[in-house]
């Protein structure tokens, strides 16, 4: 590992219409063994800009704060080895990283996901019966477990097509919601039903399956197979299957 790395982050505020301006500005610091992509950028706003600004909490990939765009690739900057980083960065060239493009701009490497926030209080939590039966299958108590191991750190909405390209940010949830949704649809104690919504409000019918969330999420959460397919999949079988609306209406399901 050389000594010194340069990094080429974006420094930048929204105008007054919330567009982006702003330049990529190089720095070049000294480099420690072990060092992670947040360890540089720290050691950036020590030696060069102390108004650099940058979210993170846990340095743990536990939090899901910092999020960012590392050589064009969503990642979280606190597990993100900078040995890694140097092998695939070309001799010469700098390390650049930018705020995650999909979300407006807060400030330098601070995208703003309030748009998350305001999402998430749309859905029906846990809807569980008046009287609890806590016995259920083991494996449906993990099948949701893996969602539960999602840390909301929002790079599969960042990678989404329908987001990013299409900002469809009002009609489509996302991946980050379709596996909290699963969660909740999945959950042996739910009684609620959100299919309605994941077909109109959610636009789950956006989703063309292409996985690129799945490969970004550092929780490894399979979330176009484990948890978009099968709510489409539902889905098409509370509204477009004939034989389950004909079992529906003779009351042989509900
Ligand atoms: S699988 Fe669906 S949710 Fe995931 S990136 Fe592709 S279109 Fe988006
Ligand atoms: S599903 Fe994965 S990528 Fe998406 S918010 Fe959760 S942890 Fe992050
Ligand atoms: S600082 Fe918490 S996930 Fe990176």
């Amino acid at each position: 590992m050389s000594d010194d790395v340069t990094f080429r982050v974006f420094r930048g505020e929204p105008n007054d219409e919330g567009i982006p301006i702003g330049e990529m500005v190089d720095y070049t610091v000294e480099m420690d063994e072990g060092m992670v992509v947040l360890d540089v950028i720290h050691s950036i706003q020590a030696e060069h800009a102390p108004d650099l600004s940058c979210r993170w909490n846990c340095k743990a990939g536990k939090c899901g704060s910092c999020g960012a765009e590392v050589n064009g690739k969503p990642r979280l900057m606190c597990m993100t080895r900078m040995e890694d980083i140097l092998e695939e960065t070309p001799d010469g060239s700098p390390v650049v990283v930018k705020p995650m493009q999909a979300f407006p701009l807060t400030k330098d490497l601070v995208a703003d996901v309030q748009w998350s926030y305001d999402l998430n209080k749309t859905i029906p939590p846990l809807q569980g019966p008046d009287e609890v039966d806590w016995k259920f299958n083991q494996n449906e108590a993990n099948r949701i477990q893996e969602f539960r191991s999602c840390i909301e750190c929002l790079l599969c909405v960042n990678t989404c097509h329908v987001m990013r390209e299409h900002h469809l940010f009002d009609e489509f949830a996302g991946p980050r919601f379709f596996v909290r949704l699963a969660n909740l649809e999945m959950h042996p104690m739910d009684q609620g039903n959100r299919l309605s919504k994941i077909k109109d409000e959610y636009g789950i019918g956006y989703c063309n399956i292409t996985r690129c969330c799945t490969e970004v999420c550092p929780a490894g959460i399979n979330i176009t197979d484990n948890a978009i397919i099968p709510l489409k999949e539902r889905v098409v079988t509370e509204y477009y299957d004939p034989l389950a609306w004909v079992a529906k209406k003779i009351g042989l399901r509900k």
